[in-house]
């Protein structure tokens, strides 16, 4: 028990016992040794909180009890959800705490610092977030994964019996409790809905100005939590590790803990995944009550992989500076080289490739097409990877090349599968895909190139010469509508794309509206429970029952291509951020039908230059699309026969968003009107 009362856990089991060890080989030496004892005791006695203090620069001899996903790595990292979809992970220091002064029952000053890296599989896509936790027990029972973090359940989050404080590290925006985006800090007082919160970036001095940090970027991030219980103020802060404490905290909260720490509470970490693969890493953790919590040695902490591949080099060449050493190093040069070439241009095969039939390019082939992936080819960065223009060497066909980079063999397959049976799906305003090829941590999707590129820089970008003419813009929407009808009817399955916008529709050298993306979606919630997954979408083109339940539908679906064709009329995006405040281009359209002057909110661009029914008429199918209530959307197959006049248009009524307009039920008697 003595020896514990200062234990530093460094990377490779050592362990250093401070105080005790220059203490008790004195007492052995002494032939008296129960009045020393004694003293010690009582010495201990008084400094007892000091048992609390520990300091782990990597984990490994930690003394921490792990459950879920959590486990620690050979090399002492933390991991405490390992790229398993839906999963949680718990890591508790074994010891309880004592964080009540026995005599006043107050709650005592305590700090704490960790470094943690959370590598995202794919760029940019992560879920769901990891906490430090303070809870009265070493197990967290019931917790959820997903968006409860590993912290609480539905029925137990937010009551006042769980005794839980979480400062939480979310990647995820959650409507439901009240987030503020997908990357923020938040604390936590039984529940998730944060009582403070701020999205994460720490403060500068030289610039007096807080810098954004991406939670999702792999690298890692040190985090400090102080309370003091002088003031009863809770701050946290963040910076990333090349930087030192920042001096203002990124929180700052008075918060009355009393009634939340009990007297004896464990403290650790939770973090938990949704249908992304991400890992939660904590390299390094020191935690004093009392006291400021001992810095980490960052020059020892355990590094995170697929990262740092360079530093290596240097030393060694320092070293290689003779002439046969120089000798040495061209052919290790070489060699290098050559095995980095083959290294690149590996590919991997597995058998169930062969199940699908679609058809695989050889990386070569892509490499070379796309001259090496050149800069000058980059088309533009999407919410998946990066996208490059291309020319196969042999057919001399213009495609479009994104890549996905991967490290899981579990969701590739699932992803290919996704693929496969999307390149069936053969439409002439669907982007047609032509193939895939695969490596080593990356995927390639190989879609026909569109000379024209997408339809936002047409509407928006100023430098473009030419505005779309108003027949133009009638093409694109039918065309889009009826790709839509495609996957939405006639296909053997019935797929939602999840994510019209106008930036996702590409245009051909002749001015054709075709959806690109569709599917790449259901990457998020593959094997997920469909009600539990999160929203994906683009904000503005999210119906609103769709952040409610978090289920997309041909419906949802219906809401964004609504507010699409507002933004190809209207010329501006869904959220109008001109206006301040922000005003929604679905709600200001609607202002202008009540006030009874809709074609004010057409493009000026087209400068009057359109068929004034042909636009009223889209207007209003926009309108009825992007109606708040779901089941008043028409189906596409409506909207498709209301584009060819098929089917007249219902009244929509000037006095509000009402119910008066189609639903699958009432289309007959839409007929009829
Ligand atoms: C991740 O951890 C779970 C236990 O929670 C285990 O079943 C699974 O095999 C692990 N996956 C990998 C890839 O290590
Ligand atoms: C506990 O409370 C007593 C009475 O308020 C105070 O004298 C003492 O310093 C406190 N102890 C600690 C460790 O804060
Ligand atoms: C939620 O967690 C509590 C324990 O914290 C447990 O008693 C309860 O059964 C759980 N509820 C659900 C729906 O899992
Ligand atoms: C930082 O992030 C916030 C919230 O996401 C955003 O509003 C702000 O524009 C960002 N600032 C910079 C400089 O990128
Ligand atoms: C803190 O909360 C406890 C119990 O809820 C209460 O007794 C105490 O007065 C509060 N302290 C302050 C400073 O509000
Ligand atoms: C930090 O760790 C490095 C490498 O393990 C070691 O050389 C150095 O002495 C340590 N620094 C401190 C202050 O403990």
């Amino acid at each position: 028990m003595l020896n514990r009362s200062r234990v530093t856990h460094h990377n490779m089991w050592q362990i250093t016992t401070e105080l005790p060890t220059k203490k008790i080989p004195i007492l052995l030496q002494m032939e008296v040794k129960l009045p020393f004892l004694l003293v010690i005791c009582l010495l201990t006695g008084i400094t007892g909180t000091k048992y609390d203090e520990f300091t782990y620069n990597g984990f490994n001899g930690s003394e921490l009890y792990l459950d879920g996903g959590a486990e620690i790595t050979p090399n002492g990292l933390l991991r405490l959800t390992n790229s398993t979809k839906n999963q949680q992970g718990h890591a508790f220091h074994k010891v309880p705490l004592h964080l009540k002064n026995a005599s006043d029952g107050n709650v005592l000053s305590f700090s704490t610092c960790f470094v943690c890296a959370v590598p995202p599989e794919y760029p940019d896509v992560a879920s769901d977030g990891l906490a430090l936790v303070l809870s009265p027990t070493r197990e967290l029972p019931g917790s959820l994964t997903n968006e409860y973090l590993g912290l609480f359940n539905s029925t137990n989050n937010g009551n006042s019996s769980n005794h839980v404080l979480a400062i939480e590290l979310d990647t995820i925006l959650n409507m439901e409790f009240g987030d503020i985006n997908n990357n923020h800090v938040g604390i936590d007082v039984n529940g998730l809905h944060s009582v403070d919160a701020a999205p994460a970036s720490y403060f500068i001095g030289k610039t007096w100005k807080f810098k954004n940090l991406s939670l999702i970027s792999g690298e890692p991030m040190q985090v400090w939590v102080d309370y003091s219980n002088l003031d009863r103020k809770l701050n946290v802060t963040i910076s990333p590790i090349s930087a030192p404490k920042p001096s203002r905290p990124l929180l700052s909260s008075f918060i009355n803990l009393s009634s939340v720490i009990l007297d004896t509470m464990y403290i650790g970490f939770s973090a938990s995944t949704g249908p992304t693969l991400t890992s939660h890493y904590v390299l390094g953790w020191s935690f004093n009550i009392n006291g400021q919590a001992a810095a980490l040695n960052l020059s020892s902490l355990p590094s995170v992989p697929f990262k740092t591949h360079r530093r290596k080099l240097t030393p060694l060449i320092i070293w290689l500076s003779s002439g046969v050493a120089v000798l040495i190093a061209i052919t290790a040069c070489c060699i290098a080289y050559i095995t980095r070439r083959k290294a690149r241009d590996a590919e991997v095969f597995e058998e169930w490739e062969l199940e699908h039939r679609t058809h695989r390019f050889s990386y070569k082939e892509l490499f070379k097409a796309t001259e090496g992936f050149r800069e000058e080819n980059l088309l533009g960065v999407g919410g998946f990877g990066k996208v490059y223009k291309g020319k196969l060497p042999t057919s001399k066909t213009e495609i479009a090349v994104k890549r996905i980079s991967h490290d899981s063999k579990q969701g590739m397959r699932e992803f290919v599968g996704e693929i496969a049976s999307n390149s069936q799906l053969r439409h002439r305003n669907l982007v047609e895909l032509l193939g895939y090829s695969r490596r080593k941590g990356e995927l390639l999707l190989v879609y026909d190139f569109m000379s024209n590129g997408s339809l936002d820089k047409f509407l928006y970008d100023t430098n473009k010469p030419t505005t779309l003419s108003w027949s133009q813009r009638l093409k694109i929407i039918r065309g889009v509508a009826s790709g839509l009808l495609y996957l939405h009817e006639e296909w053997e399955q019935i797929v939602v794309h999840r994510d019209i916008k106008a930036s996702n529709v590409l245009l051909d050298g002749e001015m054709n509206g075709k959806l690109g993306d569709f599917g790449l979606s259901t990457l998020y919630d593959h094997g997920s429970d469909p009600q539990i997954t999160h929203v994906v979408g683009t904000f503005g083109y999210i119906a609103p029952e769709l952040t409610k339940t978090g289920r997309a539908t041909t419906s949802t679906d219906v809401f964004a291509f609504g507010v699409f064709i507002l933004e190809v009329v209207c010329g501006r995006r869904p959220i109008m951020q001109q206006e301040s405040p922000d005003v929604h281009l679905v709600d200001w359209v609607w202002g202008s039908w009540r006030n009874g002057v809709i074609l004010e909110v057409t493009d000026a661009r087209l400068g009057g230059d359109y068929d004034v029914g042909e636009v009223e008429l889209i207007l209003k199918i926009g309108l009825l699309c992007s109606n708040p209530v779901c089941a008043a959307r028409p189906t596409m197959r409506q909207v498709m026969q209301l584009l060819d006049g098929d089917l007249s248009l219902p009244e929509i009524p000037k006095d509000g968003m009402g119910i008066a307009v189609s639903s699958p039920n009432h289309a007959e008697e839409l007929e009829e009107s």
